[in-house]
C-alpha cells in the first residue's frame, strides 16, 4: 500500500457567511488565536505525515500563495528585534513541504473543486481538509485517527463524522451505516443537507476525507446535487454502495469556523 502523502485543500468558495471580511480576506486566512485559519489544516495534515499540500484557489485567494512563500523584507526587518523567532514554525513547514496551486475555475461546488486536483494527486489515495472546520485532538489528530483506519483498510474512502444535532441536519452530509468496530461505521447511505425529517441518522460529515483515485471518474460525470452544486457526498454514494465508505466518529473537537459563532468560539478555545 502507498503511503498517503498528498492534501488538498478545497478553499475557493466565497466564505459569504462571513461576509464583509470575506469579500477581501479568504475565510482560511482569518485569524484563530496566533494562525491563520489554512495553517492549522497544513499542521494537522502533516502530522498525519503529508508533505504535498494542494490547495484549490481562485483569483481572490493569491494571499495564502504568499503566506507560504518567503517574505526577506519582513524577515529582515525582524532579524535583530525581538521577535526575530516568531515566523521560525511557519518558515519549518514553507521550507519542509511542498505547496502546489490551482484554480478552479467556476465555483461549482466541493466535487468539482477536489475534481480539479485530478492532476495533481494522480492515480493514488490522498487526503482532503477543509481548513474551515479546525479541528483539534493533542498528540493524534483527526486525519492521523483516519490514515490509521486506512492502512486497516486500504482502497476504502474514510469521512470523519461526528455527532450532531437533529436540527443541524440540513447543514451537513449525513451517513448511515452498520457499526464495525468502536467508532467505526460502514456507510450504506449518504445524504447532502436533508430536512431534519429525512435524516438519516445523526451522524454527519465534517471536512476531513481520505479519497481513493477512483473518485475523480465519479466526479467527472457528477451532475449537480444540492444547491446545485456537484456535491462529494453524491460521488461518495457510489462507493458506499459497493461497500468502500468507512466513517471514522472521530476524537476531539471541532470548530466550525466557516461561521461567525464557531470561529469566536476556537478564538475563546485557544485563549
Ligand atoms: P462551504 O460551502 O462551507 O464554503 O464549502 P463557502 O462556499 O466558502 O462558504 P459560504 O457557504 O459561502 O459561507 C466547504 C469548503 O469547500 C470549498 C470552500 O472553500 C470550503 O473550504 N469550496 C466550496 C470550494 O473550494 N469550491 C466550491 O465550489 C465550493
Amino acid at each position: 500500500m502507498n503511503k498517503i502523502t498528498k492534501c488538498i485543500f478545497p478553499s475557493a468558495g466565497y466564505g459569504t457567511r462571513l461576509l464583509p471580511i470575506t469579500k477581501t480576506i479568504p475565510k482560511e486566512m482569518l485569524l484563530v488565536h496566533t494562525k491563520p485559519l489554512i495553517q492549522y489544516g497544513v499542521e494537522e495534515a502533516i502530522e498525519a505525515g503529508c508533505d504535498i499540500m494542494g490547495i484549490i484557489t481562485n483569483k481572490n485567494k493569491t494571499v495564502i500563495e504568499d503566506y507560504f512563500d518567503n517574505n526577506l523584507d519582513v524577515e529582515n526587518v525582524i532579524q535583530n528585534s525581538s521577535n526575530k523567532n516568531i515566523l521560525d514554525d511557519l518558515n519549518d513547514i514553507i521550507n519542509n513541504n511542498q505547496f502546489i496551486y490551482t484554480r478552479q475555475l467556476e465555483i461549482k461546488g466541493l466535487g468539482n473543486a477536489i475534481y480539479c486536483a485530478k492532476p495533481l494527486v494522480g492515480n493514488e489515495a490522498f487526503a482532503v481538509i477543509l481548513s474551515d472546520d479546525l479541528c483539534i485532538n493533542k498528540n493524534n489528530g483527526v486525519l492521523s485517527q483516519m490514515m490509521e483506519v486506512y492502512e486497516k483498510y486500504p482502497n476504502h474512502c474514510i469521512v470523519a463524522v461526528e455527532k450532531i444535532a437533529p436540527e443541524k441536519s440540513n447543514q451537513y452530509g449525513i451517513i448511515s451505516g452498520e457499526n464495525i468496530q468502536d467508532n467505526l461505521i460502514r456507510v450504506n447511505d449518504m445524504v447532502e443537507k436533508p430536512e431534519e425529517k429525512d435524516a438519516l441518522s445523526d451522524l454527519a460529515i465534517v471536512g476531513r476525507y481520505i479519497l481513493t483515485p477512483d473518485i475523480f471518474d465519479i466526479l467527472e460525470n457528477m451532475k449537480k446535487g444540492k444547491g446545485g452544486e456537484i456535491q462529494i457526498t453524491d460521488a461518495l454514494l457510489e462507493l458506499a454502495k459497493k461497500g468502500n465508505v468507512l466513517a471514522v466518529n472521530f476524537d476531539g473537537k471541532r470548530f466550525d469556523c466557516g461561521k461567525i459563532d464557531g470561529l469566536m468560539e476556537a478564538n475563546k478555545y485557544f485563549m
